[in-house]
């Protein structure tokens, strides 16, 4: 099994410029290298063609530029899925989290009745109709369990890509007023920071697990950087205070790692222009990443 790593330069889905610089901050991090000396196979296959958002002009303000999140959710599913025939482990480095539409598409095609774990301080599960901003990174989980707009949710022409019941989400802090009215009326599990703050992250990463991973079918990781504190991870496009420390998003993923479930990942919301020490956000990524893949203090 080798690594397949697919850069994802997408910034359409956010306001703020920056995140189409993800998949190339986070290479300059040292990604393969810290990969190879875990002596793990690593094959890079570029990035995916997105326009460039200057290039572009709005068309519809309640869905930010989502012809062409759609079609570059495409491209990244065939990406995702080809990896997964190939029997390897796609590693998705985004990129602004519209993009788990196509993560997901590719993985859950390949991978019926898939798990999801959502580490986010944000919920992104807004709709069409709950959105503040039109800004589709906050409606990527909704559509990718069946809510929302009809040319999200059917993305590749199925739903949902996952069920929520299997659907957990880990480190919220920041949800709109609807959205959380939606969110209350799913199925969704949601792990808030003040149940981790209360229970400890190593019994909220294990309930994760089991109700994921319910069913033996392993589990995609989506991962925003902007789950971890702003003090440690300041290169992200919506920071919000009082996200989970350096050492407790890596016993998460120690954790995750442990009980050998994960079939994909992606990394999202890297924004090196708003990092305010050169690329350090990129380089913890790239040390969250191998903790997930396996890395150990001691073996
Ligand atoms: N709730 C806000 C919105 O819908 C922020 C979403 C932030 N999402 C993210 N993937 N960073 O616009
Ligand atoms: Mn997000
Ligand atoms: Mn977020
Ligand atoms: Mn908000």
């Amino acid at each position: 099994m080798a690594i397949e790593i697919i850069g994802v330069p997408m910034d359409l889905g956010a306001s703020r410029r920056g995140t189409d610089m993800g998949p190339s901050a986070i290479r300059y991090a040292s990604l393969s290298e810290v990969l190879r000396k875990m002596e793990l196979e690593v094959i890079d296959r570029g990035n995916i063609d997105i326009p460039v958002q200057e290039s572009l002009k709005v068309d519809n303000p309640s869905l930010r530029f989502i012809n062409e999140i759609i079609e570059g959710c495409l491209k990244l599913g065939e990406f995702v899925s080809a990896a997964l025939d190939r029997g390897n482990f796609p590693l998705v480095l985004g990129g602004d989290h519209s993009i788990a539409l196509g993560s997901l598409l590719g993985a859950s095609r390949k991978i019926p009745d898939i798990g999801l774990i959502w580490m986010d301080a944000h919920g992104d599960f807004n709709s069409l109709e709950t959105s503040e901003t039109g800004n589709i990174h906050g409606m990527s989980l909704a559509s990718s369990c069946g809510r929302g707009d009809a040319k999200l949710v059917t993305i590749g022409g199925f739903s949902p890509k996952v069920k929520e019941e299997k659907t957990v989400i880990i480190g919220v802090r920041d949800l709109d007023p609807e959205e959380k009215i939606q969110l209350k009326q799913s199925k969704v599990t949601v792990f808030s920071m003040k149940d981790i703050d209360e229970r400890g992250i190593a019994q909220i990463t294990r309930e994760a697990i089991a109700i994921a991973g319910s069913g033996g079918n392993g589990i995609h990781l989506s991962f925003d950087m902007d789950v971890v504190d702003p003090s440690i991870a300041s290169g992200v496009g919506t920071p919000v205070t009082g996200g989970l420390n350096y050492r407790e998003a890596h016993l998460a993923l120690e954790l995750i790692a442990e009980a050998k479930i994960l079939k994909s990942m992606e990394v999202v919301e890297v924004n090196p222009i708003l990092d305010g020490r050169a690329n350090s956000t990129a380089g913890v990524a790239v040390e969250f990443i191998a903790s997930a893949l396996g890395k150990r203090i001691f073996p």
